[in-house]
């Protein structure tokens, strides 16, 4: 049975500040009572409150960025969890479990440009995704600014969370909107389209998606047309976050590495997948 990260632990923490960002999001400042060694993007931690504001079973979150002793949450109000997060203040207690997951694989130099398909909240893993790219990860040569892009989609203005730090990150940013209130009008991949038919972007590329899993489905199916290496940050729902309760199945690939079984768990073996692992479509 594929276990939890053999350096994820259950801590206790601390909100150290919290800030409105977007029109129902906000960033959630943390330290816990050790400091934690520098962490993959894209992976995760389980937060609750401590007191009886949060349900019991905490929620998921990806880590936003990581600063100094400081982990950073950038969290939409969804439901009764999202909302006791968004309600501390400094001082509050929290539970943190993690680090989870195992996050994007190593995003190098050495091949086509990575585009980063950030729909809403599932902008948050893509932050510490550039900077990591961007240093060079696992030994592999750093990317360059120009491999990287990151495409921003969101319903509208309000929803597209910390613009302005994603374009003080030195590499292309781009955004649409449904509504058009930003950007172009229309969702990632029409904007993708739409740059790669001005050669701003070349036809050949490498993708990276996170945001709502009807998104999640069209880039897996584009990718899956267009020959892409992609990956998925998926937003299951979770029950425990290590392993346990059998509540985060995503379907396997029959014909890819894990198709020996039809499930495979979120948690433990994602929440990364390549859509050469799982498949969405039909879940
Ligand atoms: C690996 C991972 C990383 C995540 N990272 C982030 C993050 O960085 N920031 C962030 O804000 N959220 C993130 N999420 C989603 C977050 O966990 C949920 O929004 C949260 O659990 C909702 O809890 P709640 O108690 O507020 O809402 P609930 O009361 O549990 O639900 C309220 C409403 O939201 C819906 N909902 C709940 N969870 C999800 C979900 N995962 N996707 C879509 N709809 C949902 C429910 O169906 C319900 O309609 C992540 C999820 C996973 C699995
Ligand atoms: S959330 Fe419990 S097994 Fe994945």
């Amino acid at each position: 049975m594929p276990a939890p990260p053999s350096d994820a632990r259950s801590l206790s923490g601390e909100a150290v500040g919290v800030e409105r960002c977007g029109d129902d999001g906000v960033i959630l400042r943390v330290v816990t009572e050790r400091p934690l060694p520098p962490l993959r993007a894209a992976r995760f931690f389980m937060l609750r409150r401590d007191d009886a504001l949060s349900p019991a079973i905490p929620r998921p979150f990806s880590v936003y960025r990581q600063v100094g002793r400081e982990l950073h949450f950038l969290l939409k109000v969804m439901g009764r969890g999202t909302a006791a997060l968004a309600a501390c203040v400094p001082g509050t207690k929290l539970r943190v479990i993690g680090p989870l997951g195992n996050g994007w694989p190593t995003l190098d130099g050495a091949g086509p440009p990575w585009v980063m398909l950030g729909g809403g909240i599932g902008s948050a893993p893509f932050y510490m995704g550039i900077e990591q790219a961007l240093a060079g990860m696992d030994g592999g040569p750093p990317a360059k600014a120009e491999q990287i892009v990151y495409l921003y989609g969101a319903a509208r203005r309000g929803l597209l969370y910390d613009l302005e730090a994603f374009q003080s990150l030195g590499v292309r940013v781009a955004a649409c909107t449904d509504d058009g209130s930003f950007g172009l009008k229309g969702n990632v991949l029409q904007l993708l389209a739409h740059l790669q038919r001005r050669g701003e972007i070349p036809e050949r590329v490498r993708l990276l998606a996170c945001g709502p899993e009807r998104m999640l489905e069209a880039v897996e199916a584009h990718a899956r047309e267009k020959r892409y290496p992609c990956w998925l940050s998926l937003e299951t729902v979770m029950g425990c976050g290590v392993g346990i309760c059998n509540g985060c199945p995503v379907p396997t690939l029959p014909e890819g590495p894990r198709g020996s079984w039809p499930n495979a768990k979120c948690c433990v073996e994602g929440p990364v997948f390549s859509v050469d692992e799982v498949t969405l479509a039909g879940h």
